[in-house]
């Protein structure tokens, strides 16, 4: 599609306020390089700063969501390489977004793969998905977050088996510890129309309150509970500045429903 700026992912904007980035290197099974990196950063901050986008999706194949960093990519890279260039320091672009981004996984999500998805702030799977931290295998460990986001949610020692044996796990194993927040129904792009709609329900809240929100649950990962709670207070109290609250509460007492205008 000549209309594509960008050779390793396809953007796509398939509902009112929804942006969709879509991995494409499908002959390396999504394997994540620098360039594909460079384009997902760029177009996932372009979807950001967009004004008429309320929330990402990001996806890949039905066979992958992401198989990891590129291996032959990183084969012979040396210490100096990886340390002095900050070899998947700009993977933190992508948890850095101030919309929600939802990661709509089919087929395999391994290594950087899952840790991707783990960046994302909610996650679907299809019945296909398979997860995995595989790099133990690879004479290595995550370096893209697994270690630190999978202790955070599904426990030490849930964590240090699937880092240290590197052995995969289904979707239904990521739904029951709480990573994925729905596994959908079979079929191909089930998985993406499912993340979709989600999207499109989110895009159509108030932009400020959803970032908010956001804002407060990561939070939660930085700061104690008692800082965590007046943070979230803090927030609480500032969206009665916006329009949307005014809006959002009026519309409640008229029986009606709220226009938001993000604002
Ligand atoms: N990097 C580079 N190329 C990859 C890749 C990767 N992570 N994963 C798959 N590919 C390539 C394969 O080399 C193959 O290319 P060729 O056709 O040129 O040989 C193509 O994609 C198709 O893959 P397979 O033939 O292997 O397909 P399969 O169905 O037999 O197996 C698989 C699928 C089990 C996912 C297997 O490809 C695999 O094990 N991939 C590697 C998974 C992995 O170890 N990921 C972790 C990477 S390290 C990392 O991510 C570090 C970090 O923390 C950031």
């Amino acid at each position: 599609d000549a209309k594509q700026p960008y050779e390793h992912i396809l953007v796509s904007r398939p509902a009112h306020g929804v942006g969709l980035i879509t991995l494409n290197r499908p002959k390396a099974l999504n394997a994540l390089n620098s360039p594909l990196f460079e384009e997902l950063n760029k177009a996932a901050e372009e979807l950001d700063n967009d004004h008429s986008i309320g929330a990402l999706v990001l996806t890949g194949s039905d066979r992958a969501f992401a198989a990891g960093a590129d291996i032959k990519e990183m084969k012979d890279k040396t210490y100096s390489d990886v340390f002095g260039n900050r070899f998947l320091e700009s993977w933190t672009k992508i948890q850095n977004l101030r919309k929600p981004i939802i990661a709509a996984v089919s087929g395999y999500a391994l290594g950087g793969g899952c840790e991707l998805a783990l960046m994302c702030d909610i996650i679907l799977a299809s019945p296909t998905a398979t997860f995995g931290q595989p790099e133990i295998n690879l004479g290595v460990i995550p370096g893209g977050g697994g270690t630190q986001r999978l202790i955070r949610s599904i426990g030490k020692s849930r964590t240090m088996e699937l880092v240290l044996t590197g052995r995969n796990f289904s979707a239904v194993e990521a739904e029951s510890w709480g990573i994925v927040s729905k596994v959908v129904g079979e079929g191909e792009g089930q998985v993406v129309k499912e993340a979709v709609q989600l999207a499109e329900k989110i895009a159509g809240k108030g932009r400020l309150a959803v970032q908010a929100g956001k804002e407060a649950v990561n939070a939660a990962y930085e700061l104690t509970l008692a800082e965590g709670l007046n943070f979230e207070r803090r927030l609480f109290h500032g969206l009665f500045a916006t329009h949307d609250q005014k809006e959002g509460m009026s519309a409640f007492a008229e029986k009606r429903k709220a226009k938001f205008t993000h604002s």
